[in-house]
């Protein structure tokens, strides 16, 4: 008789909330997590850790730059980045204890050490100090997450040239800092070191940053990026980067081909994606498949090739964030416990949590021409907006896309402070389904910068009232 009815292996968001759902729904359930504490990425060199960084350096922006303007005179900010390190240590301590503490609350057993997979029912653990045990369960979930993808030819050294991890950990500002790589994590980390003193410069691959968002709003969000102090070369390779000098020698080259040069740094921040983390799992030996870029295969109902054996978080398909992670965590636990456990994969917002930030939920304007769905756009700057121009932020827009035969609502693109908040309403609105007229008939708060969102539906039938 198996002694659980289900272990899950990793508690990041993905694995740690399966598990408490599980235990919610009354299966017996462990969980094996090879670091020190629970959390996964997100928890200990992620979401939590970047976003206290985000905001403590946002806080020492406003301090140097915008207060005068407010009538608030102040001495220039000193930074000691000890005491702002420590800030963002503390927050992820309480994170981390807390996910500790709900494990506990809900009766799940939690393992140290590394799982593996020795047959369907079956998992070993080996913890820090060598000594193993054999876990035996009805089902078991693979929530391993991802790890660093590399630079060939780079080696990261988490101090001169880092990884996100090494990023969040630097001892001093660097005055020159490379980043690989205009995704989120570039501009995310990007601007905490800008913010504090570095002179930041991005190389990416392609002619745009932050691919798969709205090309408009990209392109826009650049230029915020620029006027803050960004430098970007896009369409541009590194081939290398020498670490024998003082300062680092970057090597980079058109994408296109054509003619090299060589950037100084003092820190290079390689932020080129992540890859599936299956590492030490045994899943070669028992038949679970994994795709051509490493990730588990799972069906509708996240079980792997293996009868058993299930699959959710960043280790699988589709977008590498943790709230995704949390809902498949929830679904696969509802699942094995009978119910109708689903995901709508439709409504999944992302946002860059920079200032202003990026958000986003449903297609993108590129998405839908190359459906070939016909779309209506509202549009509605916040420099129409009475709360954004007084509070003196107006830089950014909402931006709707709508069917052009039923006003559905397919998506929603925010440049702007606050736009992880306010994009949320419109999530709730397309998970019902809802058209722009749905959303443009709702009584919205003055002044506040949701009316923005309330005048970009309005908008999309060209009747916004500030505009
Ligand atoms: P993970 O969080 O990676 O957890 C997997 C866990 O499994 C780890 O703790 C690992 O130690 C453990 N593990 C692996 N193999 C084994 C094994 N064999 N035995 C035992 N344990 C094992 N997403 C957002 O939505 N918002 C953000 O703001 C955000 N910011 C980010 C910032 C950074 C710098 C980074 C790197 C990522 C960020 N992400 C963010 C992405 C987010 O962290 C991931 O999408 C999320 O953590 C995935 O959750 P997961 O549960 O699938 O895996
Ligand atoms: P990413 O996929 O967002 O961006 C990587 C960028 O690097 C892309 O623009 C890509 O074109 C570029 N690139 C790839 N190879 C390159 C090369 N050789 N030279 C130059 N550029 C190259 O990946 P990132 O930023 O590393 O983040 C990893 C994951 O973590 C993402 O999937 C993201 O979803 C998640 N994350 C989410 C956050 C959030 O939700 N706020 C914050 C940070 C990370």
């Amino acid at each position: 008789m198996a002694n659980y009815d289900l272990i899950v292996i990793g508690t990041g968001p993905g694995g740690y909330v399966a598990a408490i759902r599980a235990a919610q729904l009354g299966l017996k359930t462990a969980v094996v997590e090879k670091r020190a504490t629970h959390g996964g990425t997100c928890l200990n060199v992620g979401c939590i850790p970047s976003k206290a960084l985000l905001f403590a350096s946002e806080k020492f922006e406003e301090a140097g730059h915008s207060f005068a303007s407010m009538g608030i005179t102040v001495p220039a900010p000193k930074l000691d980045l000890a005491a702002m390190q420590a800030f963002k240590d503390k927050g992820v301590d309480g994170n981390v204890k807390g996910v500790e503490f709900l494990l506990k609350k809900n009766k799940v057993d939690a393992y140290h050490g590394v799982g593996k997979i020795l047959a369907p029912g079956k998992v070993e653990v080996t913890a820090a100090d060598g000594t193993q045990q054999v876990l035996e369960t009805k089902n078991i979930l693979i929530a391993t997450g991802s790890d660093v993808a590399q630079l060939p030819g780079v080696t990261i050294d988490e101090e001169k040239v880092v990884s996100s991890t090494g990023a969040l950990a630097l001892k001093r500002v660097p005055g020159k800092l490379v980043v690989v790589g205009a995704g989120v994590i570039g501009l995310e980390l990007g601007s905490v070191w800008r913010r504090l003193g570095a002179e930041v410069t991005v190389v990416e691959y392609l002619d745009r940053i932050l691919p798969g968002m709205d090309g408009d709003v990209a392109k826009s969000f650049q230029r915020i990026l620029q006027k803050q102090g960004f430098a970007f070369k896009l369409g541009t390779k590194v081939t290398g980067v020498d670490t024998k000098g003082k300062t680092l020698k970057v090597s980079v080259e058109p994408a296109a081909g054509g003619a090299a040069e060589v950037l100084e740094a003092d820190v290079v921040l390689v932020a080129i994606g992540r890859v599936a983390y299956t590492g030490g799992l045994g899943l070669a030996e028992i038949g679970v498949e994994t795709d051509k870029r490493g990730r588990v295969v799972v069906d509708h109902h996240y079980k792997s090739t293996v009868d058993g054996i299930y699959a959710i978080g960043d280790v699988i398909a589709g977008p590498m964030l943790a709230h995704k992670a949390e809902d498949e965590g929830v679904a696969v636990a509802e699942l094995l416990a009978g119910k109708a456990g689903h995901v709508n994969y439709d409504v999944i917002p992302g946002v860059v949590y920079t200032f202003p930030e990026v958000a986003s939920v449903g297609k993108t304007e590129e998405e839908l021409k190359e459906a070939g769905i016909a779309y209506n756009v509202g549009k509605f700057p916040f420099t129409a907006n009475g709360r954004a121009k007084v509070n003196n932020t107006t830089d950014g827009f909402v931006k709707f896309l709508a069917d052009a035969a039923t006003d559905k609502v397919l998506g929603c693109h925010i440049i702007g402070p606050e736009a992880g908040e306010m994009i949320h309403e419109v999530c709730v609105l397309m998970e019902f389904g809802g058209s722009s007229e749905d959303l443009a008939r709702t009584c919205h708060a003055h002044p506040t910068r949701s009316e923005a969102v309330k005048e970009a539906a309005m908008a999309v039938e060209k009747r916004a009232i500030h505009m």
